[in-house]
């Protein structure tokens, strides 16, 4: 069986490993991986870094795309994604998550009958100004394969009236959803303790037995209105009065906060002795960090998930989530961009420490499960 991946974005390269490993580990023999990076991310340590420590094998393309509008963006992607899958006639692509390059990868394969695995399928926020929404909806409704993460996630599906126990062959106007767990789970599960043994980051950032805030804000969202970062940083700066906050900034944020925060918030924040302001780090990094934080804040849905796998509580910086089933355990709180939530919920949380994370997420072994059923469909 031969599959195109269609990675572009961080958090897609991460979850690439997850599948590039099990298919070196249990099907080297039976499955051909061909790797094409579209080039949504590209600075070094959004992208390079993650292939190094991850071990995924060597590109096979890289579209080279960069940074544009939406539409410009989609459209670069999607008119070299169809013309590698005409050079290349894959069983199948796979494809990741919401990001435009999953998008891309979406329109190009469904016009060309190239059938769709999606993995991470079924998420919705209900918020349609959000690209990811857009993104995740379009690919849902071209895919043949629908690999659910959560159970919410395979609900969402059935309420949009996809079948759900009916029979093969599976095409695009047949499709099969398998609700199987989370990519990322198998991940963080895998790289837990080589973080620990790998990195230095704990002593670089002197955290070495002090309680940390580990916080990430990239959502554009927040980033792109004055309006939303302000009170998210007033929060921040609040709490890092008492408290140790890292921070790796993702670029979208680094360039926003030169135009979107306060003069006087900026000048705090880049002096400020409690806060550790550093550019993007490495994943297994940031499985230390979370590893050893005391609490997360962040708009990023990977890393929501990440802080419960690590057991951490969580306080989320958006209206709303795809990852329903943390909130609903108590172990994350939707604060919205809203400097009195934010700091309610870390009062919440410092009288009310987390304690019971029921598993959500699978058994860490999503990619093994996957992959077994695409050589069911094409063997
Ligand atoms: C994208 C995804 C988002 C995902 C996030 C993961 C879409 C619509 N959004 O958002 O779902 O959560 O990736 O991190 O696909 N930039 C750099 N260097 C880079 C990459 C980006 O400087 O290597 C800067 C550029 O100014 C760029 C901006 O960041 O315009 C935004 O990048 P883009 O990929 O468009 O969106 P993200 O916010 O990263
Ligand atoms: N991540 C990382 N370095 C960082 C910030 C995040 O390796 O400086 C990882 C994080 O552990 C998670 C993924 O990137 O696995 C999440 O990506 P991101 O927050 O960019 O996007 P989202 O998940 O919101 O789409």
């Amino acid at each position: 069986m031969k599959i195109v991946t269609i990675i572009g974005a961080r958090p897609q390269i991460i979850k690439a490993a997850a599948l590039s490993r099990a298919i070196r580990n249990h099907f080297a023999d039976r499955i051909q991986e061909v790797i094409v990076h579209t080039g949504q991310h590209y600075d070094e340590n959004m992208s390079q870094v993650f292939f190094d420590e991850l071990q995924i094998p060597r590109l096979d393309y890289n579209l080279n795309v960069g940074s544009a509008s939406h539409g410009v963006q989609t459209a670069r992607m999607t008119e070299d994604i169809e013309a590698l899958l005409i050079k290349e006639q894959p069983d199948f692509i796979v494809l990741y998550g919401d990001t435009n390059s999953t998008l891309a990868g979406a329109v190009a394969a469904a016009k060309i009958h190239v059938p769709i695995v999606h993995i991470e399928a079924g998420l919705r926020s209900f918020n349609k100004s959000m690209p990811e929404e857009i993104n995740r909806i379009v690919c849902d409704h071209c895919s043949t394969l629908l690999f659910t993460p959560t159970q919410a996630g395979f609900d969402n599906l059935k309420r949009e009236g996809f079948p759900i126990d009916n029979e093969g062959p599976y095409t695009i106007d047949n499709p099969k959803v398998y609700h199987c767990g989370d990519i990322m789970y198998d991940n963080s599960l895998h790289f837990s303790t080589i973080a620990e043994e790998k990195t230095n980051i704990i002593h670089r950032l002197d955290l070495e037995g002090k309680p940390f805030i580990l916080a990430t804000i990239h959502r554009d969202s927040n980033t792109d209105h004055a309006e939303r970062l302000n009170p998210i940083f007033n929060a921040l700066l609040r709490l890092a009065e008492d408290n140790i906050i890292v921070l790796p900034l993702h670029p979208r944020t680094a360039k926003t906060l030169k135009t979107n925060l306060d003069t006087e918030k900026q000048t705090l924040l880049f002096s400020h002795a409690n806060i550790r302001l550093v550019p993007p780090v490495s994943f297994l990094e940031m499985v230390a960090l979370e590893r050893h934080a005391q609490l997360v804040m962040t708009d990023s849905g990977g890393v929501q998930k990440e802080a419960y796998f690590f057991k951490k509580p969580c306080i989320i910086l958006r209206p709303e989530t795809e990852w329903v089933e943390i909130v609903a355990t108590g172990n994350a709180i939707l604060a919205d961009a809203d400097e009195g939530r934010i700091m309610q919920a870390w009062q919440h949380f410092e009288s009310h420490p987390a304690t019971d994370f029921p598993p959500i997420f699978g058994d860490g072994h999503a990619a093994e499960f996957m992959l077994e059923k695409m050589l069911q469909i094409i063997p």
